[in-house]
């Protein structure tokens, strides 16, 4: 059964009162931005993210169903199949997150959707059923920025980073450090010349017959490895700057394997100087960025940042150098409706609502966000 839960309680006391001293509290945006319940809806790729979200009571529900099984047996995404998938699996995904929260449809004060980048047909359902639903509701939507989201999901957690920081994106599609100073403005201090490192993680794993995605199991898989059999390169950290490639070590694996009968043994090996050489790479990519930035916090986040050898060897780095680091929880370091419904209220808070039709962007680089919300 729904009830009622102390939010809407407290809402209604709220509006109640700025009404009953003649305040239309609707009009007052500081007030309806903290009390607003976004509904955060994330379709860029293969998950099916939906969440709750208000500043006054964080996060308020989450589902998400992973489209991981449908896609395995093709080794990678089928952008027609995700499509479909996003399409059905939505609606019962919002109900499912109003029930446990205790609301009813008619409680959304606005709708944040994942604007791109992405697979463009993927985009396009989380576009069309959010403008519909926020037709339907006579409430805002507003696109959000898919990178942008995943650098502000360390803000879900207790402690939370405040700006200035300093970001390290790790995906399956991109590889970028962003000085972050403020909600919006971000300035890109390095990138991959070649594959996203979750990326090679994935294509590595493959060489090494693992499971899809290979980034999960490639570092399951490196558990079991002797560390001091194999020393892979680390590319790019023997000269100065901060871009990144990976596509070399991924032939680097390829090499190696082709000399070994590859055993278990043998995989969780070069698993193993595989993963040791990228976090070793990203760790010293971060640690110059932080010398050169002078920036004190450090924001790690996107699919990789769920792996446990960069957390550790990365927060060691950080305590070395005093500088603070923050990364989301596991389960929103890959893609999730929660960071879309947080970025939407910090961006509704800042009056950014919209209606901006049904336009979703393959290709969106995040400096370029600043514009992008002016207009
Ligand atoms: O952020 P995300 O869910 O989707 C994109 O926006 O790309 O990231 C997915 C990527 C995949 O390449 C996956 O293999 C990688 O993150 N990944 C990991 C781990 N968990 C996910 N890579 C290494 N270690 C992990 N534990
Ligand atoms: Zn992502």
């Amino acid at each position: 059964m729904r009830h009622s839960t102390p939010i809407i309680a407290h809402k209604q006391t709220l509006f109640v009162l700025f009404a009953e001293i003649g305040y239309d509290p609707y009009k007052l945006w500081a007030i309806r931005a903290y009390v607003m319940v976004v509904l955060g809806i994330e379709t860029s790729c293969d998950d099916t993210g939906v969440a709750l979200y208000c500043h006054e009571r964080g996060l308020l529900a989450d589902a998400l169903y992973s489209q991981l099984s449908l896609h395995a047996k093709y080794g990678g995404v089928v952008p027609e199949l995700a499509s479909r998938d996003h399409i059905r699996r939505l609606i019962p995904l919002i109900n499912e997150i109003t029930d446990q929260a205790g609301l009813t449809l008619s409680d959304i004060d606005a709708i944040a959707y994942t604007k791109g980048p992405g697979l463009v047909g993927a985009l396009l359902v989380g576009a069309s059923f959010a403008n519909g639903l926020g037709l339907a509701l006579s409430v805002p939507v507003i696109g959000i920025h898919h990178l942008e989201a995943h650098l502000l999901a360390p803000m879900l957690e207790e402690t939370k980073p405040s700006f200035p920081f300093l970001a390290l994106l790790v995906s399956g599609g991109h590889t970028q450090l962003i000085q972050v100073s403020s909600m919006g403005q971000y300035t890109l201090l390095g990138d991959t010349v070649d594959d996203a490192v979750g990326e090679a993680f994935d294509k590595t794993a493959k060489l090494l017959g693992l499971s899809y995605p290979g980034g999960p199991a490639l570092a399951k898989c490196a558990l079991k490895g002797n560390k001091a059999r194999f020393t892979f390169p680390c590319p790019m950290t023997n000269r100065p700057g901060l871009d990144f490639s990976f596509s070399g070590l991924k032939t680097y694996a390829l090499n190696t394997i082709q000399g070994l009968a590859l055993t278990a043994q043998d995989k969780a090996d070069v698993a193993c100087a595989f993963e040791e050489a990228v976090v070793k790479t990203l760790t010293l990519k971060c640690k110059r960025a932080l010398m050169q930035t002078k920036l004190s916090r450090l924001v790690v986040a996107g699919g990789v940042s769920a792996n446990i050898r960069l957390r550790e060897n990365l927060k060691r780095m950080a305590k070395a150098c005093s500088v603070e680091v923050y990364f989301p929880r596991q389960a929103f370091c890959t893609d999730n409706g929660a960071m879309v419904a947080l970025a939407g209220a910090i961006r509704m808070a800042k009056n950014e609502a919209t209606c901006e039709g049904l336009e979703v962007r393959a290709r969106w680089p995040l400096d370029a966000l600043a514009d992008n919300h002016n207009h």
